[in-house]
C-alpha cells in the first residue's frame, strides 16, 4: 500500500524515503538534461526535494496528475541547470549573505529614465560605483502592452525586453557586466498576473481550455463567490477587481488593471511554467528576483485573497526549486500589507530580503507628527526577523506610499487610525496648514475615502515649498529631513535602497499629466528622467543637488568604516523625549547608538550617567547628560 498525503506530510522520514525513490527512478534522464551540472545539481535534488515534494502534496496533492505534474518540473530545473552559465555556477557555490555587509547599498531605476536603454547604463556603471552602489534593481523591462503597462508591471513575454531598451542577449551583458562590476543586479518576477497579451492570454481569449486554466475565467456566479471580500487597488482606474472578455462574456480575474490577468496557481501547469521563466531570468545573470504583488497570489472564497497560508507554500516552493537550479538567487518580498503580514514572508526558505513598509510609512509619519511614539512601539514589535535575512530599507520607491501601520497600536496611542491617516494624506499633499510638502493623491477610494500619496524624497520633504518661499531656513530644514531618514535607513540595520534621482533631490515631474497612457495614474509624478547634467552636480558641492548627494555620501563613507552597522543586532528604544528615535546596533560586544531629533526645534537627549561618546557623523565627544540636537539632527554615537 502506497502512503496517503496525510502520512506522508505527518512523518518526516517517509516523506524523504518518497523523495529518494522519485529521485531514483529518474536519475537517468535528469543526469542526462542536467549535463555536466549534474555533479553539482545532484546533491542539491537529494537535499532539497523532500521539502519540495512536501511543498508540492500541500498545494496539489489532491489532484490527480500531481506525480506526473512534478515529474515535468524536475525535469525543467535540470534543463535549467544545465543552461546557467558558469559565472553564475560560481556564486551558487558560494553562501550569499552580502546584504549584510555595512557597505551593501541598493539603488532603483527605470533603465530608460536613468540611461536610455542597456547600452547607456552600462556608461553609467562609474556613477553608480561612485555613489557606492553594489545593488541594482532594473525597474520592469519586459515587453509589455503599450502604451499602458502598468510601469511594465503587465508583462506580455518575460523572454524579450522592451525593444527600445535593447535586446535579451544585451541585457544578459550588461547583467553579466554589473556583477563583474561588483553591482548584483535586480530583476523583478511579476508572477502574480501577466498581460492580456502574453501568448498564453492570448491563447485563452481564443478559447484554449488549457489555457484559460491559467487565468480566472469565472461565471458572473463564480464572480460574486468572490468579489464581495476582495479589496480595491485602483479604484480611480477601474472599479472592482474583474474585467469582462468580450468573447466568451466570462469574467477575467484582474486584482490590478484590466489588463493585468491574474495567474491561476492552483493550476500545477501554471507553477511550472512560471518556474520556467523564474528560473530562466536567473540564468540571464539576475541576483535577486523581487516577488511583485506577492500576497496576491493565492485565492481562496470568502476571504481578502491576500496573504494565504497557500501563497506562503507557493513562495516556498519557488525558493526551493531556486535552490536547486539556481541556489545564488535570491527572493525580495513585495508585501505592502499590514506589518504582521509583512514580516509572514521573510525566511531564508521563502524571501530571504523584504521591503520594510512599515519603517518606511512611520518615518514619513514621524516627519509630519514631529512625534516618534508611533514609529517606536511599531518596530519594538515588528523590526525583529530571521538574523539570515535583511529588510530592505527604503524612504521612497516607484510606487505610492501607503499608511500602512498596525490600527491596534494607534489605537494605544490614543489616536484614531483612520483620521490619523486623513490627516497623513492632507499633510503630504500640502494640504494641511503649515505643511511642508508637496506630494499628490494617488487613488482615493470614493467609497471608504482611502487615499495614498505620491511624490519625490525632496520634494515630500520641503524643498519645492522652500524654494518657492525663497526662505532659507525652511530649505535647510528640508535638507536636513533628507539627511535625517538617510541615516536611519543607513543605520538601523538591512539593505539600504535608494530611489534613483533621490539621492540628487530631483523633484516631482508634472508633465504626465499630459500623457493619456500616464495621466490616471499620479506615481508618474515621482518616476523622473536623470540627465547627464543633474548628475554632474552630484559633485559639485555649491548646487542643491551636489549638497544633498554630498551629505549622503558622508553618510556611506561613514557607515562603510562601522562594522557594527552591517551585521548586527538592532534594539529599539524607549527614549524620554517624544520627538527622539533611538536604537542601538550591536555587533561582537561593539555597540552604535543612534538618537535623532525628528522636530525643528532643538532637543535634549539623556544618555547614562557618566558616559561619553563620540558622534561618528561629526567627530565631536559628547558627555552624557543632556545632549543637545539641533533641529533634526541624528547622532551615531559610539562610546
Ligand atoms: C507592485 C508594483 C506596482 C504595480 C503592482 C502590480 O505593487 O510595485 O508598481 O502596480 O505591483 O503589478
Ligand atoms: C501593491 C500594494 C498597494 C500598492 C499597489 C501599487 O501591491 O498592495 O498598496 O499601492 O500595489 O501601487
Amino acid at each position: 500500500m502506497p502512503n496517503t498525503i496525510a502520512q506522508l506530510l505527518a512523518e518526516p522520514a517517509l516523506l524523504q524515503r518518497e523523495a529518494e525513490t522519485l529521485l531514483k527512478r529518474h536519475s537517468a534522464s535528469l543526469k542526462t538534461a542536467a549535463k555536466s551540472s549534474w555533479p553539482a545539481l545532484q546533491p542539491r535534488l537529494a537535499q532539497v526535494l523532500p521539502e519540495l515534494l512536501g511543498l508540492y502534496l500541500q498545494l496539489y496533492g489532491d489532484l490527480f496528475d500531481c506525480y506526473y505534474q512534478l515529474e515535468q518540473l524536475l525535469k525543467l530545473l535540470a534543463k535549467s541547470a544545465a543552461q546557467r552559465p558558469e559565472y553564475l555556477q560560481a556564486e551558487d557555490a558560494a553562501p550569499q549573505h552580502w546584504h549584510k555587509s555595512n557597505q551593501a547599498l541598493g539603488s532603483a531605476c527605470y533603465v530608460d529614465l536613468f540611461a536610455g536603454d542597456f547600452e547607456g547604463l552600462k556608461q553609467r556603471i562609474p556613477y553608480l560605483q561612485q555613489t557606492g552602489i553594489n545593488y541594482l534593481h532594473l525597474m520592469p523591462l519586459f515587453k509589455a502592452p503599450e502604451p499602458n503597462s502598468d510601469g511594465g508591471y503587465a508583462v506580455s513575454d518575460y523572454r524579450s525586453t522592451m525593444p527600445t531598451l535593447g535586446t535579451m542577449a544585451q541585457l544578459s551583458s550588461l547583467m553579466q557586466e554589473l556583477h563583474q562590476q561588483g553591482i548584483r543586479p535586480v530583476l523583478d518576477f511579476v508572477f502574480n498576473h501577466t498581460s492580456d497579451e502574453h501568448r498564453w492570454a492570448e491563447k485563452a481569449k481564443a478559447g484554449d481550455p488549457a489555457y484559460r486554466d491559467y487565468y480566472f475565467f469565472l461565471t458572473e456566479a463564480e464572480r460574486d463567490r468572490y468579489a464581495p471580500t476582495l479589496r480595491e487597488i485602483f479604484p480611480e482606474i477601474r472599479r472592482g477587481c474583474f474585467t469582462q472578455d468580450k468573447a466568451s462574456g466570462l469574467w477575467v480575474w484582474t486584482t490590478f488593471n484590466s489588463f493585468q490577468w491574474d495567474l491561476n496557481y492552483a493550476n500545477p501547469a501554471v507553477f511550472s511554467a512560471m518556474a520556467e521563466e523564474m528560473l530562466f531570468l536567473a540564468n540571464q545573470g539576475a541576483a535577486v528576483l523581487r516577488l511583485d504583488a506577492l500576497a496576491f497570489v493565492w485565492k481562496e472564497a470568502g476571504t481578502n485573497c491576500e496573504n494565504l497560508p497557500k501563497a506562503h507554500l507557493l513562495i516556498k516552493a519557488f525558493n526551493a526549486v531556486a535552490r536547486i537550479a539556481a541556489p545564488a538567487l535570491q527572493f525580495k518580498s513585495e508585501a505592502i500589507v499590514h506589518p504582521d503580514e509583512v514580516v509572514k514572508y521573510i525566511a531564508p526558505n521563502e524571501c530571504q530580503l523584504s521591503y520594510n513598509p512599515l519603517l518606511m510609512a512611520l518615518l514619513w509619519n514621524s516627519l509630519a507628527t514631529r512625534k516618534t511614539r508611533l514609529l517606536t512601539e511599531s518596530l519594538q514589535r515588528r523590526f525583529a526577523i530571521d538574523p539570515h535575512c535583511s529588510w530592505v530599507n527604503y524612504i521612497r520607491c516607484h510606487d505610492d506610499i501607503g499608511w500602512t501601520f498596525d490600527d491596534n497600536i494607534a489605537w494605544q496611542l490614543g489616536m484614531n487610525p483612520d483620521h490619523h491617516r486623513q490627516f497623513l494624506n492632507h499633510f503630504y499633499t500640502g494640504q494641511f496648514p503649515g505643511s511642508f510638502a508637496s506630494g499628490v493623491p494617488f487613488q482615493q477610494n470614493p467609497v471608504t475615502g482611502d487615499c495614498r500619496v505620491a511624490g519625490m524624497l525632496a520634494s515630500l520633504a520641503g524643498v519645492d515649498k522652500a524654494e518657492a518661499e525663497q526662505n532659507q531656513q525652511h530649505l535647510d530644514h528640508a535638507l536636513a529631513r533628507i539627511y535625517l531618514l538617510n541615516s536611519i535607513i543607513l543605520s538601523i540595520g538591512g539593505l539600504p535602497l535608494l530611489y534613483m534621482g533621490d539621492e540628487l533631490g530631483l523633484r516631482n515631474d508634472y508633465s504626465y499629466v499630459n500623457d493619456p497612457a500616464k495621466k490616471d495614474d499620479s506615481r508618474w509624478v515621482n518616476r523622473v528622467a536623470v540627465t547627464e547634467s543633474q548628475l554632474a552636480e552630484a559633485t559639485q558641492a555649491k548646487t542643491l543637488s551636489g549638497r544633498i548627494y554630498q551629505q549622503l555620501q558622508h553618510l556611506v563613507k561613514t557607515r562603510a568604516s562601522l562594522p557594527v552597522l552591517g551585521d548586527g543586532t538592532t534594539r529599539i528604544l524607549t527614549t524620554d523625549n517624544p520627538h527622539l528615535f533611538s536604537f542601538e546596533r550591536e555587533l561582537q560586544g561593539q555597540r552604535l547608538r543612534v538618537v535623532a531629533n525628528f522636530s525643528e526645534h532643538p532637543q535634549y537627549w539623556h544618555g547614562e550617567n557618566g558616559q561619553t561618546f563620540t558622534d561618528t557623523l561629526t567627530g565631536a565627544k559628547l558627555s552624557s547628560g543632556a545632549v543637545p540636537l539641533a533641529a533634526y539632527q541624528v547622532l551615531w554615537l559610539i562610546s
